[in-house]
């Protein structure tokens, strides 16, 4: 990846189409400060860039125009982004893989239920690193509107921070403090939607022609009608359908609450506008941009509005401006959707890195059913990614749990999708004799039989009740996502095992979504016993930071390479990581996860391929596999398997 120099320029400029536009570009800024390695950028990444525009933008009599104007936009924020972000722009570029490291761990929070306001998360940066953080999502901190905001994502100015969080200046300090500690920092781009209070939105209510271009306005309900036969709903306990109506009549496209109004990319001045914006997120020192509702972007008539192909152009020329502009940001999909369609928007020219909804949903199913099989089965088909990207694993997010895995899967497996997705609901719901979970239901529609689920990690697991399992369950969860490669993320809470906070009801702005109850303030009562293990929040503490440890020092859980391990016992999960000669030590790794609350025996024929020791490295215990194995409820192991 060096830079062209300058002699070579000249041969590579006349295979790029749109020399012309470069050429001009050239003229006109060629003598700005920065301009040089921009410049060596575009020829590197241009093609790509305009190739995908073309895409979307091709047909356009001004095209050329619109790309001049967009790289200009993109030029002004590489101009002033600052040389200590341009220097690891180098540092990433030498060494691209470097967030498929055994060390990189992340976690979450909302900056004023964590730590009150900025600066407040600033002294907390040393508990960010007792527990091993080196990825730090902050939930949107932009400014929104009160009380109702969507948890932040509703944003009303991209450039300005909550008032009660503190200024830019805070946020700008934080980030630095940040990486002077080793954490990178994670933002949102929010950019399928801005809250009625954007600039834009109000110019658009006001009637400015160029402002209502930004967004999907219909003067009567034609149109609306039409789009709604094949949209799904996605806060149907909100507003019915995708639209809302205006105080003027009008209807604006609203795929989540009324007061996030959807951006019309087919309008190329709010790709460029938004890219703009996006770029000076990445000048503050985001490391990875978690780009919201990837699915949602483009939308098209007679369609789901879903997954269309042109969101994936929109993605990958977002990343081919990245690229010329903030080289060293990456993006994270959030994509909560079938998981043929969450896999299509990972790649390096797309989304590096992406959530992993499957995992995630599916580790809450095999806690339900005490079976690994569809875990099992995702492991197997479904895992793996091309080369330079990752998984990002998690237990469960700021968000509900929906069941987004495929039915043709679970139909495989004798399983029918709607029908399991109406037990799990029940089981997480605790409207299902037995079940350990303390969730709450999330949107649920009775038209569609749809519901997804709130609830923290501590009380789907058991933690409202005396439940001797629920700890072991919160870490074999945590071990799972720590242990299958990618990017393991926390949300923060989860560690002292924050129960549900249901005072929520009774606060403006969120009362009327179940979310926030597993959305805690951060309990410091609770964290001033983390180092006591004889109290269950000092027990998990100290369980994941074992777990934590051992990771950091396993090379072999590096990369998010895996081979699923079939146990031929129905309660545990097993897979192993690491080749064989990959030249570390331990060569490889047997993850075991007894999803029951059974003592579980794995029969030595089953290991019989294995070396005849193995260490457990979680409990430090020798074990013969000529002898098979056992686990205790709940038990995982992590066993080195030595080379032979
Ligand atoms: C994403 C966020 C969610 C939000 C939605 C709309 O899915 O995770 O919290 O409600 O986007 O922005
Ligand atoms: C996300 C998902 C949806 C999720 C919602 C937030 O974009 O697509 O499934 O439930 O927004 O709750």
């Amino acid at each position: 990846m060096t830079p062209d120099t300058a002699d070579s320029v000249t041969p590579v400029i006349t295979q790029i189409p749109n020399a012309a536009v470069v050429q001009r570009l050239n003229k006109r800024l060629g003598r700005r400060k920065g301009w040089k390695p921009f410049y060596q950028r575009l020829l590197q990444h241009g093609e790509r860039l305009r190739s995908e525009l073309s895409a979307l933008y091709g047909d356009l009599d001004d095209f050329d125009a619109i790309v001049e104007r967009l790289l200009t936009t993109a030029f002004e924020c590489w101009s002033e982004r600052p040389e200590v972000l341009r220097q690891r722009d180098a540092e990433r570029e030498a060494q691209p893989d470097w967030f498929q490291s055994n060390t990189l761990l992340g976690g979450v929070c909302y900056v004023d239920l964590y730590a009150g306001d900025l600066k407040g998360l600033e002294a907390r940066i040393p508990e960010l690193q007792e527990l091993g953080l080196s990825y730090l999502h902050l939930m949107p901190p932009y400014l929104c509107p009160e009380p109702h905001n969507d948890g932040g994502y509703a944003v009303s100015s991209y450039r300005d921070v909550k008032r009660s969080l503190g200024t830019m200046a805070d946020l700008q300090r934080l980030a630095e403090r940040l990486r002077e500690a080793g954490i990178s920092l994670v933002l949102d781009f929010v950019f399928n939607h801005t809250s009625d209070e954007h600039e834009w939105a109000q110019a658009a209510r006001a009637g400015d022609p160029e402002c209502s271009g930004y967004y999907y306005l219909f003067p009567d309900r034609t149109l609306p009608d039409q789009y709604e036969r094949t949209v799904r709903e996605i806060f149907p306990d909100e507003h019915p359908g995708a639209f809302s109506q205006l105080a003027d009549g009008r209807w604006v496209w609203t795929t989540f609450h009324s007061y996030q109004w959807d951006l019309n990319y087919g309008n190329p001045e709010v790709f460029r506008a938004m890219a703009g914006e996006m770029l000076r997120i990445a000048n503050l020192g985001v490391e990875f941009l978690r780009m919201d509702a990837v699915a949602f972007v483009w939308k098209r008539l007679g369609t789901p509005c879903e997954n269309l192909p042109e969101a994936h152009h929109l993605l990958r020329a977002y990343n081919a401006l990245a690229r010329i502009a903030a080289p060293s940001l990456l993006f994270k999909s959030e994509a909560i959707v079938h998981p043929d369609d969450v896999v299509s928007y990972i790649s390096p020219e797309e989304c590096q890195v992406s959530y992993n909804p499957l995992q995630m949903a599916l580790l809450w199913n095999s806690l339900a059913t005490r079976e690994v099989n569809m875990l099992q089965l995702a492991l197997e088909e479904r895992h793996a990614l091309p080369p330079g990207t990752a998984w990002v694993n998690y237990v469960r997010s700021h968000d509900d749990i929906g069941w987004t895995f495929a039915d043709e899967d679970a139909a495989r497996l004798g399983i029918n999708g709607f029908d399991h997705r109406q037990f799990l609901n029940r089981f997480f719901v605790n409207r299902f004799e037995g079940s350990f979970a303390r969730g709450v239901p999330f949107q649920d529609n009775p038209a569609t039989g749809d519901c997804r689920i709130s609830g923290t990690a501590a009380s789907l697991c058991g933690f409202e009740q005396v439940d001797v399992h629920a700890a072991a369950r919160l870490l074999l969860l945590y071990g799972v996502a720590l242990s299958s490669g990618g990017i393991p993320l926390i949300y923060l809470g989860d560690e002292l095992a924050q129960t549900n906070d249901y005072a929520y009801v009774h606060e403006d702005g969120k009362a009327e979504d179940s979310r926030w109850v597993h959305r805690p303030r951060y309990d410091a009562e609770a964290g001033a016993r983390r180092h006591d293990p004889s109290t269950p929040q000092g027990r998990v503490y100290a369980g994941l930071r074992h777990l934590i440890a051992l990771r950091r020092h396993l090379p072999v859980l590096a990369g998010g390479q895996l081979t699923p391990f079939w146990t031929h016992n129905r309660a545990v999960l097993g897979y192993v990581r690491g080749d064989v000669g990959s030249g570390h030590a331990p060569e490889r790794l047997l993850v075991l996860a007894n999803f029951s609350e059974d003592e579980q025996h794995i029969a030595a024929g089953v290991l019989s391929a294995l070396p005849g020791q193995a260490t457990d490295l979680i409990a430090a215990t020798g074990h013969r596999l000529a002898q098979g194995l056992t686990l205790q409820p709940y038990q995982m192991m992590w066993l080195a398997l030595p080379q032979r």
